[in-house]
C-alpha cells in the first residue's frame, strides 16, 4: 500500500507522518513546500501545489493507493489578505488533486474545518448545511465540493482548533499562551467564541483510522468538549500549573456582538461509526504536557 500525504511538513502532517510511518506499515510518501523535514523514515518530495504539472508529476512517480490532503493556506487572516493565493492553494490545487484521484482510482481523504459553518449556533454535526462567513471557510467549502464529486472515492474530515507542540521555530495557540502566562502577562479570551479543541495526536488517530479503513462522506473529528476560548485558556492554565487569574474575558467579545463566532463540532456520529475514543479537553492537555515534544520536559 502506497500512501501519499500532501502537506506532511505542516503541524498536523508532521504528527500524521510519524504515526503512519511504522517499520512494517504501508509506504508513506510525503510532500513539503518550504520546510524540508528532518524525517528519514518516509520518502519526501518538494511540491508547489499551485503548479498542476508538479502535482501531476508526483502522482505519476508515486502512483498512490490512497491520498491524504492536508496542504492549505490555513490561516483565516492570511486568506482574507490574499484571496487569490487562498483560492489557488485551497480550491484549485484540491480540484487538481481530486481529478488525479478520480483518474487513478485512489481514494482521497481531505482535511477540512469547522469554518465551513457560519458560527450562529455552534456544535455542528455532519449533516448541518455549510454557510461560511470567512474567505478561508469559503475556500474550504469549495474544496469539499470538489472532493464530494469523487463519490465513493472522496472523504472529508472536518476538525476544530487543533493544539499540540509545533515544529521547532513555529508557533501555535497553546504554547504561545503558556509562555505568556509564564511571563505573568494577562490573556483575554472570548466567552462567546466556541470551539471543540482537539489534541493533535487524538485527531491523527481519527485520520489514521480512515486511512486504514477508508469510508467516503463527511466525518467530524474534534474534542468532546465544546468550550469558549476563555474556558479553553482556563483549562490550559490549570493543566500547566499557571495562574488562572491572568485569563480574563475579552473586552469586546465577537460572540456577543452582531458577528457570532460559535463553531465547534458534534462528532458523536463519526466517533461511533469509526469506533474512536472521544477525548475531552483535560485528557488532551494532559497528553500534550506529557508528550516527548514538550520542550520543558
Ligand atoms: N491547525 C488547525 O487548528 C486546523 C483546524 C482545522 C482544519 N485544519 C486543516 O488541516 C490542514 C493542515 O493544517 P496545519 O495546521 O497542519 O497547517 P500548516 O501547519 O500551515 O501546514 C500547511 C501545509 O501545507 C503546505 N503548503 C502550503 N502552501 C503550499 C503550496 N503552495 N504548495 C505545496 N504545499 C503547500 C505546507 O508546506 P511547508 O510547511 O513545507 O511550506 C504544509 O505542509 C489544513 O488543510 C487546514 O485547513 C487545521
Amino acid at each position: 500500500m502506497r500512501i501519499l500525504v500532501i502537506g506532511a511538513s505542516g503541524f498536523i502532517g508532521r504528527y500524521l507522518a510519524g504515526r503512519l510511518g511504522a517499520p512494517r506499515g504501508p509506504r508513506i510518501y510525503c510532500t513539503f513546500h518550504s520546510r524540508p523535514p528532518a524525517d528519514d523514515r518516509n520518502h519526501w518530495y518538494q511540491v508547489e501545489l499551485t503548479d498542476p504539472v508538479a502535482v501531476d508529476k508526483v502522482f505519476s512517480m508515486i502512483r498512490p493507493d490512497l491520498v491524504v490532503h492536508l496542504a492549505a493556506m490555513a490561516d483565516v487572516g492570511g486568506c482574507e489578505r490574499d484571496r487569490a493565493g487562498a483560492n489557488a492553494i485551497n480550491v484549485e490545487a484540491t480540484s487538481e488533486v481530486s481529478g488525479l484521484c478520480q483518474s487513478s482510482g485512489a481514494p482521497l481523504l481531505f482535511v477540512s474545518t469547522e469554518y465551513v459553518f457560519d458560527g450562529a449556533r455552534g456544535f455542528y454535526n455532519e449533516d448541518d448545511p455549510p454557510n461560511p462567513t470567512t474567505h478561508y471557510g469559503r475556500t474550504k467549502q469549495a474544496a469539499e465540493q470538489a472532493v464530494a464529486g469523487l463519490g465513493g472515492l472522496g472523504a472529508v474530515l472536518r476538525t476544530s482548533i487543533v493544539y499540540g507542540w509545533p515544529a521547532p521555530g513555529r508557533r501555535n495557540f497553546v504554547p504561545a499562551l503558556v509562555e505568556r502566562l509564564q511571563r505573568g502577562e494577562t490573556w483575554h479570551g472570548g466567552a462567546g467564541v466556541m470551539r471543540s479543541p482537539v489534541y493533535v495526536e487524538h485527531l491523527v488517530e481519527g485520520i489514521a483510522r480512515l486511512v486504514e479503513e477508508f469510508q467516503p462522506g463527511i466525518h467530524h473529528v474534534a474534542g468532546r468538549d465544546c468550550v469558549s476560548m476563555h474556558d479553553f485558556a482556563l483549562a490550559v492554565a490549570d493543566e500547566f500549573g499557571l495562574d488562572q487569574g491572568l485569563v480574563l474575558p475579552a473586552e469586546t467579545d465577537p460572540g456577543n456582538s452582531g458577528n457570532p463566532d460559535r463553531l465547534g463540532l458534534d462528532c458523536h456520529r463519526t466517533m461511533r461509526r469509526l469506533g474512536l475514543e472521544h477525548h475531552g479537553l483535560a485528557e488532551g492537555l494532559a497528553a500534550m504536557r506529557a508528550s516527548p515534544y514538550n520542550p520543558n520536559l
